[in-house]
């Protein structure tokens, strides 16, 4: 038995895969390391939001059994860039948590957003192992979704950098001795730009990360720094230490992904290149550890390695994580909801770049019984679905007064 109920499974070779979200940024590199090793996978689902073609030709590649694009209206399309296999075709969110379903030994869930949650709980509830990149899941679900995990026997195996580079150094057995975990952060590309620059920040200027290469809404969470505000709430989850226990260290250069400093003065990290296929990779042999392609650090031309306090005047975002890890609750739920549909409405050019993290603050201080306790699965989406709404106003309200 390992730490929070996490225990060995046995290896299936060939291991049976599923990728929940197979055509975005993880899930490509996901792809990206099964086809360089095809007789150790057997690959059945792939999931899409909307990438018909970009999902076709990948199923055609791992020859997986089953393609499943999230919009019904894609359907047609799959069906038919699919013509002439054997590969089976549906569409549409139930087809999406079908595919969860069905009996893959690992799954990674790496859909962006709230939109993941159902796939991920109906894999943890199987049993599988769930290679978790889809954060926004545990954020909002975390008991239910470690419930369902403790009582099917399954496995969390955290895919993001940081609780990957985590779960690798810390020691299970000693527990009890470790004085805190700190979160590496890059600082995003805004990390030296001024509040007033940052005000008229456009789309394409918080999209440009300067060491990660990810999808749209990960890079605006890098570039608000709520990103690493949902990393900390997935540390809490993850390894069961109160939020006065994660620290959080900016550390532009991204080599070191993080680190558990034990109470004898100890301090271990994890160290690698910024490439997203380390953890993939340790995520996709484990509990062995497997080849990877990523390339190797060079410790004689590494320049320095520096670290500095993140700045919660400019990037609100990490003080609203915080507090809504302290209230508990729906407040997690609620931050959530408003900073995806906020960050939706920057990207579409409607509200800037300072709007998302006011306007989450807002809607979370509005909410009434933030705190109160969450019991159920609806009571979840139904608190999305409202937060989403009130946001959905916020931004109307910011577009008309500028
Ligand atoms: N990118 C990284 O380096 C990184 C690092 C750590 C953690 N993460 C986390 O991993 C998750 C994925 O991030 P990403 O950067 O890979 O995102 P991304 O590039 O935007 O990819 C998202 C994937 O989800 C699919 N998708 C979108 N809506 C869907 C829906 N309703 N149902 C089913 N599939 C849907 C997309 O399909 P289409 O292509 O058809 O839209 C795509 O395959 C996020 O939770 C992120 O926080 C990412």
């Amino acid at each position: 038995m390992d730490m929070n109920g996490w225990r060995a499974p046995s290896q299936e070779r060939p291991r049976h895969v599923t990728i929940l979200g197979s055509t975005g940024s993880v899930g490509q590199s996901t792809v990206d390391l099964i086809g360089r090793d095809p007789d150790c996978y057997c690959v059945e689902a792939l999931v899409a939001g909307n990438s018909v073609e970009a999902l076709a030709e990948q199923a055609r590649r791992l020859r997986a059994r089953l393609a499943v694009v999230a919009n019904p209206k894609r359907y047609g399309a799959l069906k038919e860039a699919l013509a002439g296999t054997a590969i089976e075709v549906a569409a549409g969110p139930a087809a999406v948590v079908e595919a969860a379903a069905r009996p893959a030994e690992w799954v990674m869930a790496a859909v962006v957003g709230f939109a993941g949650l159902e796939s991920v709980l109906v894999a943890a509830r199987r049993g599988a192992m769930v290679a978790l990149a889809n954060k926004e899941s545990l954020v909002c679900a975390g008991r239910l979704l470690i419930e369902a995990i403790e009582q099917s026997g399954g496995v969390l195996l955290p895919v993001d950098s940081e609780h990957n580079a985590i779960f690798q150094v810390l020691e299970p057995r000693h527990r009890h001795a470790i004085d805190r975990l700190i979160l590496t952060a890059s600082g995003g590309p805004f990390r030296r730009w001024s509040l007033a620059d940052m005000a008229e920040a456009t789309p394409e200027q918080a999209l440009a990360h300067p060491n990660w290469d990810m999808g749209a809404k990960i890079s605006i969470d890098s570039a608000t720094m709520m990103n690493k505000g949902l990393e900390l709430i997935e540390a809490h989850l993850l390894f069961g230490l109160p939020a006065e226990q994660v620290e959080i260290v900016v550390h532009p250069q991204s080599v070191i992904h993080s680190m558990v400093a034990y109470r004898d003065g100890s301090v271990l990290a994890q160290l690698g290149t910024p490439d997203m296929r380390v953890p993939i990779t340790h995520a996709l042999g484990w509990p062995s550890r497997i080849d990877g392609p990523a390339a190797r650090l060079d410790f004689a031309t590494l320049s320095a390695l520096t670290f500095e306090q993140p700045d919660s005047s400019r990037f609100p975002s990490l003080r609203l994580a915080r507090e809504a890890l302290v209230t508990g609750g729906f407040a997690p739920i609620v931050m959530n909801a408003t900073n995806e549909a906020a960050v939706a409405a920057f990207l579409a050019r409607r509200i800037g770049f300072l709007d998302i993290a006011a306007i989450v603050e807002d809607v979370m201080a509005g909410w009434e019984k933030l705190a109160a306790p969450v019991e159920s699965l609806q009571e979840v989406q139904s608190a999305d679905l409202e937060a989403r709404h009130r946001t959905e106003e916020a931004c109307q309200s910011r577009a008309l007064n500028n």
